[in-house]
């Protein structure tokens, strides 16, 4: 069987997050192809292009986090119909220097809950916008806007719900297949 790295990002600094709680599921019922570790971002600093020429250990670290896997998986909140500014930050740090960026040729999902009725929705058209001038490649479809009703995934990650847990397991099998199918055609070290 052909393991695929997959890196995924947590979008909240919260300690009680919600997004935190959904992508453990993720990882519970992924295909086990998929191995997954999180790539933390809550010690980055402010990003300025001032650092470009001397970029601090910690940011040269969260490259090397990105470069070592085969995709990435962003599991994030809404914050005022935007995504939260340390995902934006982690984003901009990984793009730069320029020249430099961590993403092209990096597979990418993109999924968040929230407990409004279109559950990140807007967060994630704005995600798809930053990943697509990232040059990440990101799989379109399907879709997973998961509005968060009070217990539907438990601390530990585990999906009360049997219909929301098979419609997340059908989007981690296809995002495997998306992933197999990128490297297949672009190779991480190539
Ligand atoms: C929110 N929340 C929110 N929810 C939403 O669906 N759309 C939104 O635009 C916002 N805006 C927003 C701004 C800020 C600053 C906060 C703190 C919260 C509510 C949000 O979905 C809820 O707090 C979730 O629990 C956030 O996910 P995490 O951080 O718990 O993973």
């Amino acid at each position: 069987m052909t393991t695929h790295k997959v890196g995924y990002l947590n979008g909240s600094l919260a300690k009680a997050s919600i997004n935190r709680q959904l992508a453990r599921a993720l990882v519970k019922l992924a295909p086990p192809a998929l191995v997954f570790t999180e790539i933390p971002i809550k010690d980055l600093p402010l990003y300025s292009y001032d650092y470009d020429a001397d970029y601090p250990p910690v940011a040269w670290a969260f490259k090397q986090a990105i470069a070592d896997v085969d995709a990435l998986l962003f599991v994030t909140p809404e914050y005022n119909r935007s995504i939260p500014g340390g995902l934006k930050n982690a984003i901009d740090w990984a793009s730069r220097p320029w020249g430099k960026n961590s993403f092209t040729r990096k597979p990418c999902a993109v999924i968040g809950t929230s407990p409004g009725a279109i559950g990140t929705a807007m967060a994630q058209l704005s995600l798809r916008s930053v990943l697509g001038f990232c040059n990440a490649p990101q799989m379109n479809s399907p879709e997973a806007y998961i509005q968060f009703t009070p217990g539907l995934i438990t601390e530990d990650g585990d999906v009360t719900n049997e219909s929301t847990a098979e419609f997340l397991r059908n989007y981690m099998s296809d995002f495997h297949q998306f992933i197999a199918r990128v490297v297949a055609v672009l190779p991480r070290d190539a």
